[in-house]
């Protein structure tokens, strides 16, 4: 059996991932599933990058050992890609003790054979970052971190040598056109890093101690890059005398990588590689970005979006569908959550869940559910078909290429032709007029939607397992038949099951997925916080006086547009006027609030509600169920300082 060995990156045990990071996953696990459907032996790695100076700094700020804070955020990553039903083979951690063995010993390989030398690392030091920065890094001069100045400072430490290696990338990059794309990203690794000529590469750090040491110089950690890309071949027990899966899938046939990643992959990974005298990954794909509404999710900004609700809420098949249809894998893309449900609406509910249950119904209440034999018949049926019989070669075209979107495309004609054949055949005339016609029109939409159902299986793995059930047919799915016509047996006999996608009223669904995504970031930063309390129980004067609590007069109210709970509130403080989005609905009429003093918090970062800008928040006292706003004991001018 031919080999197919898959990459996901080694992710940063962050808190919580979200929306983004999931994309390389669920696009490497399809891109498994889909290769083991056409009969490869398909080998998937993931895995945990846990080493380095901000890990170490979190845990600290968390009272924590390191490698303790990073088991609990390596188990919830476990979980997570357990949800997305991700089917990895290895899940390697940097913190792994055969891993870092191995990466000692590579290290060791390339000081004995002169790739790793010792010298200097110079440059602009900040001291209470302990952090080296580029002149062109700096800030006004200063510390892009933290503001302070800047010194020349010098360290010891090892370098690989990176530039040796340049001429053989160039040479890479020109013999293999399908090692690095898209095609894009190859220009901007040549124009950027290769044509100038490359440095060699600082491969240890002293400042901080949350690494693999360095054999040879126990001061010395392992550069995090170095450490996290060799998981790709240490997964396989590459260095280690238990090594026959290296043997028996190396080389990669793809690292699939985020585009800010590509350099470490394209540039610096074949170096390593070349130096060990390795073969090199056939493939490193750059795939784009999810913004959200055309901006980058950060928890600053207050725009993560998170998997769980729209897995929750959705399904599954749902949320992968939409990742791989709706974003063109090597672009940047867009994500809303009015495009996710329109997308529900138009594509699964209408085009796909629709003909399901038109058809079953159908055989259901015309052949008493039993999928007859074709007899007539006619021109028409060739063009489906035609299609149909030609999705397989079309997916697998575009599969190649790693082109998702248009690979799912490709069945989405098939799904939208046959429901114009029921249109064109008109099944309810033909069972008053022409039975034998009507057979053939049943069988050949129950084929076409086998062929639906198998062409669907490595992207929605669950909706192609019930499409099948329904058909009365195994689950058992041969990728071959998927290009035969005719391989349902007359006489099979079909079984309604529920709605695949029922259809989503919008404006419900918005508000519920953004309530759901904002409970879930609510109840994330209360379990920070809590955790925080259990470190610290009081606050500081310092940090009460952080917060501006001033008293505001509302002097305009109305309802929220788009949402049912909120209110939009003008207010005036002193000579200040603001908009305030408050979820006060239940409790107050627009009418009994103008006038009214409330005390808010004056600087809170600006978010936007439901596309309305919501500057501060009101106040207010609630228990069980009853809830009142805050105000002062006396009439105070708007504006007033409370402290
Ligand atoms: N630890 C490194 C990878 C080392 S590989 C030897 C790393 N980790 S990461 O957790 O920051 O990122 C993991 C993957 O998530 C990357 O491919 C990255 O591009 C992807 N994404 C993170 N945010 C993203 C979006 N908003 N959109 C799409 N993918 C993005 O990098």
């Amino acid at each position: 059996m031919k080999k197919y060995y898959i990459t996901t990156p080694i992710y940063y045990p962050s808190d919580n991932l979200h929306i983004g990071h999931t994309y390389t996953t669920v696009a490497a696990d399809t891109l498994k599933k889909f290769k083991k459907l056409q009969g490869y032996d398909a080998y998937l790695v993931t895995g945990s990058d846990e080493h380095g100076q901000k890990i170490q700094e979190k845990a600290k700020e968390n009272n924590m050992e390191p490698k303790a804070y990073v088991d609990k955020i390596v188990k919830d990553i476990k979980e997570l890609w357990k949800m997305l039903e991700v089917e990895y083979d290895e899940f390697i951690r940097t913190t792994d003790e055969e891993h870092e063995k191995a990466v000692q010993s590579i290290f060791q390989q390339l000081y004995n054979q002169g790739d790793i030398y010792k010298s200097k690392y110079e440059g602009l030091y900040c001291t209470p970052c302990e952090a080296f920065w580029s002149e062109s890094q700096l800030e006004d001069g200063k510390c892009p971190d933290c503001g302070r100045e800047v010194h020349w400072a010098e360290e010891e430490a090892y370098f690989f040598k990176l530039s040796k290696y340049r001429e053989d990338i160039i040479k890479l990059y020109e013999e293999n056109p399908e090692f690095l794309q898209p095609e894009s990203r190859k220009n901007e690794m040549l124009n950027n890093f290769l044509k100038e000529g490359l440095e060699d590469l600082c491969v240890s750090r002293t400042s901080f101690d949350w690494g693999i040491k360095v054999p040879f110089a126990k001061d010395h950690v392992v550069y995090v890059w170095i450490d996290a890309l060799l998981c790709y071949i240490t997964a396989l027990g590459y260095g280690t005398d238990k090594d026959e899966k290296f043997k028996k899938y190396w080389p990669a046939d793809v690292h699939l990588v985020g585009k800010e990643i590509v350099r470490f992959h394209t540039i610096i990974w074949p170096a390593v590689l070349m130096a060990l005298g390795l073969e090199l990954p056939k493939k490193v794909f750059g795939h784009g970005w999810i913004l959200f509404e055309d901006d980058k999710m950060s928890k600053s900004k207050g725009n993560i979006i998170y998997p769980e609700p729209l897995i929750e809420l959705y399904g599954i098949d749902a949320f992968r569908y939409f990742l791989l249809r709706e974003f063109s894998f090597g672009q940047d893309g867009s994500f809303s959550r009015e495009k996710f449900l329109q997308r529900l609406n138009s594509d699964l509910a209408n085009d796909l869940g629709n003909l399901i249950s038109r058809t079953i119904t159908m055989i259901e209440k015309y052949n008493n559910g039993i999928i007859p034999s074709p007899t007539i018949e006619e021109e028409i049926d060739k063009s489906l078909i035609e299609v149909a019989t030609n999705t397989r070669d079309k997916v697998e075209y575009n599969m190649d290429k790693l082109n998702y979107s248009q690979a799912l495309e490709e069945i989405w004609k098939l799904i939208r032709r046959t429901n114009k054949y029921i249109d064109e055949t008109t099944p309810w005339i033909l069972a008053k007029e022409n039975e034998e016609r009507l057979n053939t029109v049943l069988y050949n939409l129950a084929e076409s939607i086998r062929i639906i159902a198998l062409t669907l299986n490595p992207f929605m793995e669950r909706t192609s397992n019930e499409i099948l059930s329904q058909l009365g047919l195994s689950e058992n799915i041969n990728w071959e038949d998927a290009k035969i016509w005719g391989k349902i047996e007359a006489g099979t006999k079909v079984k309604k099951g529920e709605l695949l996608f029922p259809r989503l009223e919008i404006d419900k669904e918005l508000e519920k997925l953004e309530e759901a995504n904002q409970k879930l970031v609510e109840e994330r930063s209360k379990k920070k916080v809590e955790e925080e309390k259990e470190k610290e129980e009081f606050i500081t004067i310092d940090d009460f006086a952080k917060i501006q609590f001033k008293v505001a007069e509302i002097v305009e109210a109305k309802d929220h547009p788009k949402a049912d709970k909120l209110l939009i509130l003008q207010l005036k403080v002193g000579e200040e006027q603001r908009q305030v989005v408050s979820g006060i609905k239940e409790y107050y009429s627009p009418e009994d609030l103008v006038g009214k003093k409330v005390v808010i918090v004056a600087n809170l970062k600006p978010i936007k509600l439901r596309g309305e800008e919501s500057n501060g928040m009101i106040l207010a006292a609630e228990k069980d169920g009853k809830l009142t706003l805050v105000s002062t004991l006396e009439d105070i001018e708007s504006g007033a300082i409370i402290s």
